[in-house]
């Protein structure tokens, strides 16, 4: 507004850059999905996290980020959001949200999965499912949208469709971002409908879209470690993440091995990977 656009718009070979470090997150979660079994520490958990960035030569985004102390978010059960990982042990029916990310090359990946132990219950499955596909949504719409607060819009659309007696919570408090040479970049990117339509989605820009549901209440709060979020009833949440580049000829999400065409297929939308 007052002359200075703060997006930091990538070339298409800084987006491929960034891919990179995106396909090294997808790594991480590869390794935590075959790692997450009953009687494994979130710590331990957190510690194959950091293997797989060195393998790679990149290094945890998280890390020290305000003084966070771990590679990794491990969030169980009823935490929604930024889990310390540590001593708790997984059991054999938690929900539990792998939210990590890596620099590599100076650019920044981001991206988050929920995962389900095997005898999680049906209704953490569905919540989970309804999160991914909220997520999914968000990007779908991305790939054809002209402002950045329709990607909320179609978010809270989607989630006010599920019937009223199965329908989650929507977190309101946390949001996803614009990213790049720093984890977190304007714009902001809501998960709700806004009367702010958002800043103009142009070519060149990097977002992660990162949609939380809750079983219950939505309602929030932040643990005396200043950073676990939980709910406030006790409910359980799902929290899905991935990171998406915006170029001249499509969207590409830089955190799923495939560009996120089986995500996006369900919607009519192809993503276009820069060769
Ligand atoms: N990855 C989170 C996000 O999606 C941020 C993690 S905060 C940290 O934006 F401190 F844990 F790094
Ligand atoms: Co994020």
């Amino acid at each position: 507004m007052f002359g200075r656009d703060p997006i930091e718009y990538k070339t298409n070979d800084e987006i491929r850059k960034i891919r990179r470090a995106g396909l090294v997150v997808a790594n991480i979660h590869e390794a935590l999905r075959e790692a997450a079994k009953p009687g494994v520490t979130t710590g331990e958990l957190d510690l194959i996290a950091g293997r797989v960035l060195e393998e790679a030569g990149a290094r945890s985004n998280f890390l020290g980020y305000h003084g966070y102390p771990a590679n990794a978010c491990i969030s169980v059960n009823e935490t929604i959001v930024h889990g310390i990982p540590g001593d708790r042990v997984l059991t054999d029916s938690d929900i539990v949200s792998f939210d990590c990310g890596a620099i590599l090359d100076g650019w920044h990946g981001d991206a988050c999965i929920t995962v389900l132990m095997p005898n999680a219950s049906e209704d953490d499955r569905k919540l989970s499912e309804f999160t991914e596909t909220a997520m999914w949504t968000g990007i779908a719409q991305l790939a054809k949208a002209k402002h950045v607060g329709e990607v909320g819009a179609a978010i809270e659309d989607y989630v006010d469709s599920i019937p009223e007696d199965i329908r989650p919570g929507l977190v309101e408090e946390y949001m996803g971002h614009g990213i790049g040479s720093q984890m977190h970049q304007p714009p902001d990117v809501l998960n709700y409908r806004a009367k702010n339509k958002g800043a103009k989605i142009k070519p060149g820009m990097v977002l992660c879209i990162e949609p939380m549901l809750t079983a219950g209440n939505p309602a929030s709060r932040v643990l005396e470690d200043d950073w676990t979020v939980v709910t406030v009833d006790g409910s359980h949440a799902s929290h899905w993440e991935h990171e998406v580049a915006i170029h001249r000829g499509g969207i590409w999400v830089l955190t799923a091995p495939d560009g996120g065409a089986a995500g996006l297929a369900p919607f009519g939308v192809e993503p276009v990977p820069l060769g």
